[in-house]
C-alpha cells in the first residue's frame, strides 16, 4: 500500500467476518468480494483476510476470487505453516502477515513469538520476501520481539493493540505508553510499523495520532458496526477519526 500523503495512516479493512456471518447459512450472501469493492469506495487503503487453518471465515475459493478481484493491496494474514506458505507463494498478495494460530483461540490471542520462534520463521520469512511479499510478523509491542523481527529481516511489524483495547483507566493509559515506545524503537530499528485488533470508535483516536505509524488493520468492530450502518459508512467514520486523530497528532508534536 503507498500513502497517498506522508502523514496519511493506512487503513487495512479486514473482511473475515463478513465471511463468518456468509459461513452460518453456508451459500454466498454475504459476499465477501462485495464487501472489499464497499471497503476500497469508502477509503479503504487494503483488504485484510486471514485464511486459518480451520478455514472458519476466509476460504480458499474466497481467497482465489479476492486475488483477482480486489484492485487494493491484499494482506494476507497467515501462520506459519509450510501449507499457509504454499498458498501464500501461489497467490502472491501484495503483503503477507504472520500471526500465531491456535485452533482453540477465538481470534488471534496473543502475539507471534519472532524471538523464540527465530529458527521456524527465517526460512518462511525468507521465502516471502524472495517471491516479492512485503512480509510482516504480528508481534506484542516489546523490545525483544522487535529485536528479533528485524534481526529475521521482516520488513514491518504489526503491533498487536489487543491488550491496549481491553485495558480500561491507568491499564490503558499504560499500555498506550508501551505501543507509543515500540513504534519509536521500531521505527528507529528501520522497521515500517503497522497496529491492529480491537480497535474501535472509542479508541483508536489515540493510536491513529501516533505519528509514525503507517497502517491500522481493524476488522471485527467494522463488520459489527456495518449491521447497524452499512459497512460504507462504518469505514467512512472510522477513516475520518483515524484522519483527525493524525492532523492532530501532528499538529500537537
Ligand atoms: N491484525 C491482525 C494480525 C489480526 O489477527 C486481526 C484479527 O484477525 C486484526 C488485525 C483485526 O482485529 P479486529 O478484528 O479485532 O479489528
Amino acid at each position: 500500500m503507498q500513502p497517498v500523503s506522508p502523514n496519511h495512516l493506512r487503513l487495512g479493512v479486514n473482511i473475515d467476518h463478513v465471511a463468518t456471518i456468509r459461513n452460518a447459512r453456508g451459500g454466498l450472501h454475504p459476499d465477501p468480494l462485495r464487501a472489499a469493492e464497499m471497503a476500497a469506495a469508502a477509503g479503504a487503503d487494503g483488504i485484510t483476510i486471514h485464511l486459518r487453518e480451520d478455514r472458519r471465515h476466509i476460504t480458499d475459493a474466497d481467497l482465489d476470487r479476492l486475488s483477482i478481484g480486489v484492485a487494493l493491496p491484499i494482506n494476507l494474514e497467515m501462520a506459519a505453516t509450510d501449507e499457509m506458505l504454499g498458498i501464500a507463494l501461489r497467490h502472491r498478495p501484495h503483503a503477507a502477515c504472520i500471526v500465531p494460530e491456535r485452533r482453540a483461540e477465538r481470534t488471534t490471542e496473543g502475539g507471534l513469538d519472532a524471538a523464540g520462534q527465530h529458527n521456524s520463521l527465517q526460512p518462511i520469512v525468507a521465502r516471502l520476501r524472495d517471491a516479492g511479499m512485503r512480509v510482516s510478523l504480528f508481534i506484542a509491542p516489546d523490545e525483544r520481539q522487535l529485536e528479533a523481527a528485524a534481526r529475521l529481516g521482516a520488513p514491518v511489524v504489526e503491533l498487536h493493540t489487543g491488550p491496549y483495547a481491553h485495558a480500561e483507566g491507568d491499564a490503558a493509559v499504560a499500555e498506550l505508553a508501551r505501543l507509543e515506545r515500540a513504534v519509536a524503537l521500531g521505527v528507529e530499528m528501520g522497521l515500517e510499523i503497522h497496529a491492529g485488533h480491537g480497535l474501535t470508535y472509542d479508541n483508536v483516536s489515540p493510536v491513529a495520532a501516533l505519528p509514525q505509524l503507517a497502517e491500522l488493520n481493524i476488522g471485527h468492530f467494522l463488520v459489527g458496526e456495518a449491521v447497524f450502518v452499512g459497512l460504507g459508512p462504518a469505514i467512512g467514520r472510522m477513516r475520518a477519526l483515524m484522519d483527525a486523530a493524525r492532523e492532530m497528532g501532528v499538529r500537537g508534536a
